[in-house]
């Protein structure tokens, strides 16, 4: 099951991943419009201005060794590898994302850490497995990851095990609505089922869930919030640009599941307007 969704969510990557970037470039992750979301902005100023609140909220100031699950083509990591002149390991399923932004470190002199001393580095690897020994990272960065994972407990342990005591983990994952006062109505479920199948997630949790996850885990100082309003505007934005020529031609030579997945754009937007769609914030330390 999980190697066959593994498969899945390669693929799904393999074959979407250089559309995305041609369209909307490299980062791969909502945008953020103001706690009110209301502010007017470019959307890749919105995914920027995303990266910088969320490094805000979590008070993250100097790590130096930074593990990006979940990397995409790297855009976060050669961010934050840039920002903060730090050496950052980015991991993906799919072998596209890994040799698309390892040639992006390339370009950006980042490769070899040669230059300043900022490093980024990919390979394609299971965040459930993670191939890094025991307390490697000062900070782990997991931006729009979470949602895939098919063992959420699993995923946040093996974060736990590689982030070094005192360290930060910070993930931000697509959830659904909290379920204490209310189960999952059957309209509802079958809305998440969609998504699901669309952009190939196994399930989603709430966010007291993840918390309560991290409780499990022994991590120290956990936060959470949910930033729902700040970020639900840019499916607004995705779905306006989705359908220009440019974008028609590409979906048309990127195959079905990216097709599906452009089709599916209303799903997210409907599912923040009904508050079935959360995006949650999940800080802790080790
Ligand atoms: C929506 S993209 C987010 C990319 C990136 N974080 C960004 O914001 O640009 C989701 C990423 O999660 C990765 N992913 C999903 N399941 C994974 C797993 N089990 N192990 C490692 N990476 C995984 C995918 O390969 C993809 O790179």
């Amino acid at each position: 099951m999980t190697s066959t969704l593994n498969q899945q969510i390669q693929q799904f990557y393999d074959a979407s991943s250089g559309l995305w970037e041609q369209i909307w470039g490299e980062h791969m992750h909502h945008g953020y419009y103001g706690a009110d979301g209301h502010e007017k902005k470019d959307r890749r100023r919105a995914q920027i201005d995303l990266i910088e609140e969320l490094l805000h909220w979590a008070q993250v100031e100097r790590p130096e060794r930074i593990l990006d699950v979940g990397c995409g083509i790297g855009g976060s990591s050669l961010y934050l590898a840039e920002k903060f002149n730090a050496s950052v390991t980015g991991i993906t399923l799919s072998p596209v994302q890994a040799g698309r932004a390892t040639d992006r470190a390339s370009s950006a002199g980042l490769a070899d850490g040669a230059g300043t001393g900022a490093i980024a580095q990919f390979q394609v690897a299971d965040a459930l497995n993670m191939p890094f020994a025991d307390q490697s990272f000062d900070f782990i960065w997991s931006l729009e990851s979470g949602e895939h994972m098919p063992d959420k407990a699993k995923f946040m342990q093996e974060c736990y095990r590689v982030l070094k005591p005192g360290g930060t983990f910070l993930m931000v994952t697509w959830c659904h609505r909290p379920i204490d006062h209310q189960p999952l109505t059957a309209d509802e479920q079958k809305h998440l089922a969609d998504i699901y199948r669309v952009y190939c997630l196994p399930y989603v949790l709430s966010l007291p869930e993840y918390e309560s996850i991290a409780h499990t885990l022994n991590f120290q100082q956990i936060r959470t919030a949910d930033w729902s309003t700040a970020v639900a505007p840019f499916w607004d934005v995705v779905i306006d640009s989705a359908f220009n020529f440019e974008a028609i031609v590409g979906l048309l030579t990127s195959g079905w599941t990216t097709i599906q997945a452009a089709l599916s754009l209303g799903l997210m937007q409907r599912g923040y307007q009904s508050g079935l769609i959360r995006f949650g914030l999940l800080q802790a330390t080790r």
